[in-house]
């Protein structure tokens, strides 16, 4: 949550700013702000909004105001403080000598604010980010660290609580940039004569794609000619390079109307690039593990945790590696996770799954379960993201930047990655035999084909989105694997349409929620296929007829050839005939279309949904 870039090179800063903010704007959208650095002044600019804001008050004061080649930007998710303009970063001291941008929250921020406050300053924003800007000057000013911005943010750092990225500059040191972590994402841009700092590797891969990953408690300073890591206590720390390995293309939107649109059509290279040299000589290979074959074959339970999307990942994959693996697995909300006690020991395998590898929730559940010593392996499509830094193990999904805010093609990628740890564990514990490990392996491999034939026939879907946009609520039903997919259908609904829409196991229903069907409320279903699971099969049929028998607008998602069904279903949408484990691959396709579509004509950004931000980096 909360984007920041921040710049030194040669370039107009307030270009390079404006591009990396308008590629971090899916992590907040409440505000943007930018301050640029020339010779010894400091110009800040700020609005509430979206940034398209900021840069109709850049036209209207004149974007020649902010020449200078030093700079840096912010894009806000609101936590502590209305978005209005001045909680709005960056943030300024009341000298104006020093800005700061943060993402995060400063847990202490109270006290440290009274403390502020009885030495007189008088505080120009309700945020917690601001007493970073007073304390930097302060620290500035006086004793040890005077005249010395890097010891000054690095002895302010050591006083904050909490998870923070600070990007602080100060109009006495002109050519310089101090970026500071704790918690919060922070990488360094590596080009030619300039350096950039950012959230995510996005906001200067443009300029760049050699990146230096900070660890956690490391502050950088850059300058055109360098950058220098250390600790918060001023000693030279070591950071990890990296080569991006993706481009600019995968980070713009192609044509699409929408990132959303272009990351669904993603979904069979996203697919097709996380399974791609995990099966090597006959055996289920995971990326950086450190966690040992025998620690695998002794876990004898599993956890996975997560949230929103990738929670529903989870709930796909519980199917599959009980099946595989004979092994218990608990599918765990990451926000609930350690407030219940869960039982845990180092016989148990905790599953973190996050597209981010920032989720708040999902990095406490992994603090949590390392403390009680159980091995995390991190599903994670952030190269270097927090949470794959604090698990045994990694696997990375390599679906490529996802930036609309709901998830699409990291959900697919998730499922096809946790079923590669399912499989890795069935091998290790030999539940499998390896040639039914490499048999479903090669069926995992035929899924990119299989999305790929959905997506050449989602223009029904698009219509239906269209005839249905106006519905009050949308419910949604599966069975097995399809019960997750319906939760998934109807997260995608609510995030993006605004509407009410639920998923229910199908079975459920007549426990309750089938007193929510009424006249023409569109329900879909998601069938299994009529020959994998018959029972399935023929019990959701039955379901669906006792919806429509009380009038609802049957939606049916089903096999191609599925004829048992064809009565059953006002709108039949088909998927191609896959292994029923499988299903949720093909069948979620047709759901992300029709939210998105729905949205669309509900006349709603379908990047960026009211209140949400893509990475949620507070609990
Ligand atoms: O980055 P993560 O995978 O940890 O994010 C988890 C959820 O916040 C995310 O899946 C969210 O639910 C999406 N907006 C769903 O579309």
């Amino acid at each position: 949550m909360c984007g920041i870039v921040g710049y030194v090179g040669h370039r107009p800063a307030l270009d390079v700013v404006l591009g990396g903010l308008r590629r971090m704007e899916y992590r907040g959208y409440d505000s943007a702000g930018i301050a640029v650095l020339d010779g010894g002044e400091l110009t800040v600019e700020r609005k509430a909004g979206r940034l398209a804001n900021l840069e109709a008050q850049l036209d209207k004061v004149g974007r020649e105001t902010m020449s200078g080649t030093a700079g840096m930007g912010h894009t806000r998710w609101a936590t502590h403080g209305a978005p209005i303009d001045r909680n709005s970063h960056p943030h300024r001291d009341t000298t104006q000598r020093v800005a700061v941008v943060h993402n995060g929250i400063i847990e202490n921020f109270a006290g440290l604010r009274a403390e502020l406050e009885a030495d007189g300053v008088e505080m120009a924003s309700d945020t917690d980010s601001e007493t970073a800007a007073h304390l930097v000057a302060r620290a500035y000013t006086d004793g040890d660290t005077k005249g010395d911005l890097a010891a000054s943010v690095a002895a302010v750092c050591r006083r904050l609580e909490g998870a923070f990225t600070l990007v602080v500059t100060h109009a006495d040191e002109p050519d310089t940039i101090v970026a500071a972590r704790r918690s919060s994402p922070l990488v360094v841009g590596v080009g030619e004569g300039e350096h950039f700092v950012a959230s995510d590797v996005a906001a200067f891969i443009e300029h760049t794609r050699e990146a230096v990953e900070l660890g956690q408690d490391q502050l950088v300073v850059i300058t055109r000619e360098g950058y220098e890591v250390t600790d918060f206590h001023g000693d030279a720390a070591q950071a990890k390079p990296f080569t991006v390995d993706w481009d600019l293309s995968a980070a713009e939107k192609g044509g699409h109307e929408y990132f959303m649109l272009k990351e669904i059509e993603e979904q069979p290279e996203a697919l097709a690039n996380t399974l791609r040299g995990h099966f090597e000589s006959g055996r289920i290979i995971l990326d950086e593990q450190r966690i040992s074959d025998q620690d695998l074959r002794d876990v004898d339970k599993v956890f996975v945790v997560a949230c929103g999307s990738a929670y529903h990942s989870g709930l796909v994959a519980k199917y599959a590696i009980e099946h595989w693996t004979r092994l218990p697995v608990e599918v765990e909300l990451a926000s609930e996770f350690r407030y219940r006690d869960p039982v845990l020991d180092r016989d148990t395998l905790v599953v973190a799954v996050s597209q981010s590898g920032e989720t708040a929730d999902t990095l406490e559940a992994v603090r949590h379960a390392r403390e009680q010593k159980a091995r995390v392996l991190a599903v994670c499509n952030t190269n270097g993201a927090q949470i794959p830094r604090e698990s045994d193990a990694v696997l990375y999904t390599h679906a490529g930047p996802e930036i609309g805010v709901a998830s699409t093609k990291a959900f697919l990628a998730q499922i096809a990655a946790n079923y590669l740890v399912g499989l890795a564990l069935a091998q290790a514990r030999g539940t499998k035999y390896p040639d039914e490990v490499a048999r479903e392996f090669a069926e995992l491999e035929a899924m990119p084909a299989a999305v790929r034939k959905v997506l050449s026939t989602v223009e029904q879907t698009r219509d239906l989105g269209r005839r249905i946009a106006d519905s009050r609520a949308v419910l949604f039903l599966g069975r097995h694997v399809g019960f997750p997919v319906a939760l998934e259908g109807a997260l995608k609904l609510k995030e993006l349409a605004y509407m009410h829409a639920e998923g229910f196991a199908a079975g459920e229903l007549k426990h309750g929620p089938i007193a929510l069907i009424e006249e023409g409320l569109p329900v879909v279903v998601v069938m299994p296929s009529p020959k994998g699971r018959a029972v399935l099969h023929s019990k959701l049929v039955s379901n669906i007829s006792e919806i429509q028998a009380r009038g609802a607008r049957t939606i049916v998602i089903a096999e191609e050839g599925d004829e048992t069904v064809r009565p059953f279903a006002d709108e039949l949408i088909e998927v191609p005939a896959v292994p029923t484990l499988l299903q949720p691959l093909v069948s979620t396709v047709p759901l992300q279309v029709l939210a998105a579509e729905i949205a669309r004509a509900r006349g709603y950004d379908v990047d960026k949904p009211r209140n949400l931000a893509k990475s949620v980096t507070v609990e």
